[in-house]
């Protein structure tokens, strides 16, 4: 398309006097959605003014509506200026570039300085400074198991350390656990929505995941118990509390349910705890219900910072635990001390509760957010959950939406994404929805100016696009 703007004559800037034109061609239908547009030079050339100019227009017209820049692909009109048919990649330049596809935490911005002063008064002491730069000790093996002790209390369950082991994070210990309560070939359960992170580890250990059906509260007792008797499976992955990334919470209920499947079918159970404690109408774990039959998961990086790579492992019992240590040993010989020691050190002394508090009460507002902007019925954010879940209206696939919002610099994850198979020959259909991780925007306003653009777009049937060639 070769569009030849006609310039009013007379005052005002030309950028501007381009942009009108734009606008004035679009209501009055000689322009349409899609439409291309003649390059920045083009135009500049044809018009005889400023290559800046043109670049100015262009970047007035945007902010108009009017137009929509894919990278590499040129300039197009977005749609009527008048709003009836908007496009949704009409969007103030601020918006550009929020990632809304890794989960973490909102960290709390005095976390920098808790950082800084740790470091500091573990430096002081030469003793430790000596354990920092060596292979293990008793010492920092004792109290790296304290911590995780007294991080167990926290939600709930009473255990001793002999039961604790201490991993690199939640990853490194689903990944050992796969290796060492499964045998390879074995059929190994988790959500039909899941962690994707499993799949690695799963392949590792060479055990196969099979999704068991879940609904609004999670993993189904029902469809766990078919699953067992089906696949003969011995082990299950579990995320019970605020799911990845369904954010389903089990009731007590369920919970139980859940439980006396396992107990009936001879399953273990691992479960992982990542953002139970950021719930903010706190929920029992499985392993307080039956800590026979649990491995209870619980890591610090969605609860006070990712960057700690710690992990605390309740096993059910210290064989089981002794050997996961013999695990962590053969996979990275031992955790790095400095991380261990601030992880150990803000445990006890009640820096990462304080951080639990704040991540919980951010996450908090964030959903309240997204709930307001989004639509509430269509979104899944329960009180202190990092992760939303957002179901589509039928105008939009995963794949459009996804595209769509990706045009206007914001990433979200699809439904597909967390999908594991049943294992039957018709498997469910996959969901028509994303994960928003909330957690990750640099701040409120940031997530804020995301979510309106997310709902503009939500607002508007997917833009049909003229062919271009
Ligand atoms: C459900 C779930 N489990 C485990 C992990 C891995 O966590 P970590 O950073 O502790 O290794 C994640 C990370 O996103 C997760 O969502």
């Amino acid at each position: 398309m070769r569009w030849n703007p006609r310039l009013p004559r007379g005052g005002g800037p030309v950028y501007r006097a381009i942009a009108d034109a734009l606008e004035a061609d679009i209501k009055a239908g000689r322009l349409g959605a899609g439409d291309a547009l003649p390059t920045q030079r083009d135009l500049a050339e044809r018009l005889g003014v400023n290559f800046t100019t043109v670049t100015r227009a262009y970047a007035e017209a945007r902010r108009r509506g009017l137009l929509d820049a894919r990278v590499g692909s040129g300039t197009f009109v977005a749609g009527a200026p008048n709003g009836s048919a908007a496009s949704t990649a009409a969007v103030p330049e601020e918006t550009r570039d929020v990632d809304l596809s890794v989960n973490a935490p909102p960290v709390p911005a005095w976390m920098g300085g808790a950082l800084r002063a740790t470091i500091e008064s573990v430096g002081a002491d030469g003793d430790v400074v000596r354990q920092m730069l060596t292979y293990r000790t008793r010492r920092g093996d004792a109290m790296a198991r304290e911590a995780g002790v007294a991080w167990l209390r926290g939600r709930g369950i009473d255990a001793s350390a002999e039961r604790v082991a201490v991993t690199g994070g939640a990853q490194h210990a689903l990944a050992l656990l796969l290796a060492t309560l499964a045998r390879p070939g074995d059929t190994v359960l988790v959500e039909a929505l899941c962690y994707p992170g499993l799949e690695g580890s799963a392949a590792s250990a060479g055990v196969r995941l099979v999704g068991v059906p879940v609904d609004e509260e999670g993993l189904r007792p029902d469809a766990l118990d078919a699953a067992c008797r089906r696949h003969g499976a011995t082990l299950l992955c579990c995320v019970p509390t605020l799911q990845n990334p369904t954010t389903a919470v089990m009731s007590l209920a369920r919970r139980q349910a859940i439980v006396d499947v396992a107990r009936r079918r001879g399953l273990r159970v691992v479960e992982d705890d990542i953002c139970g404690p950021l719930l903010q109408d706190a929920a029992t774990p499985l392993a307080a219900l039956a800590p026979d039959v649990v491995t209870y998961v619980g890591s610090l990086s969605k609860c006070v910072a990712p960057g700690l790579r710690t992990a605390f492992v309740l096993a059910p019992s210290r064989d089981d635990a002794a050997r996961l240590d013999a695990a962590v040993r053969a996979s990275v010989l031992m955790l790095s001390p400095l991380p261990l020691a601030v992880a150990a050190s803000w445990v006890a002394d009640g820096t990462a509760a304080r951080a639990v508090a704040d991540i919980s009460r951010e996450a908090a507002a964030r959903g309240a957010l997204a709930r307001a902007l989004l639509g509430a019925p269509n979104v899944s954010a329960p009180a202190g959950s990092i992760h939303a879940w957002l179901r589509l209206p039928s105008t939009w696939t995963v794949a459009g939406f996804v595209a769509e919002a990706q045009q206007q610099g914001i990433r979200v994850t699809p439904a597909d994404w967390y999908v594991r198979p049943d294992g039957s020959a018709r498997p469910a259909p996959v969901p028509n929805a994303v994960r928003l991780a909330l957690g990750s925007a640099p701040d409120r306003a940031a997530l804020e100016r995301a979510l309106r653009a997310l709902a503009a777009i939500l607002a508007h049937e997917p833009a049909r696009r003229a062919p271009t060639l």
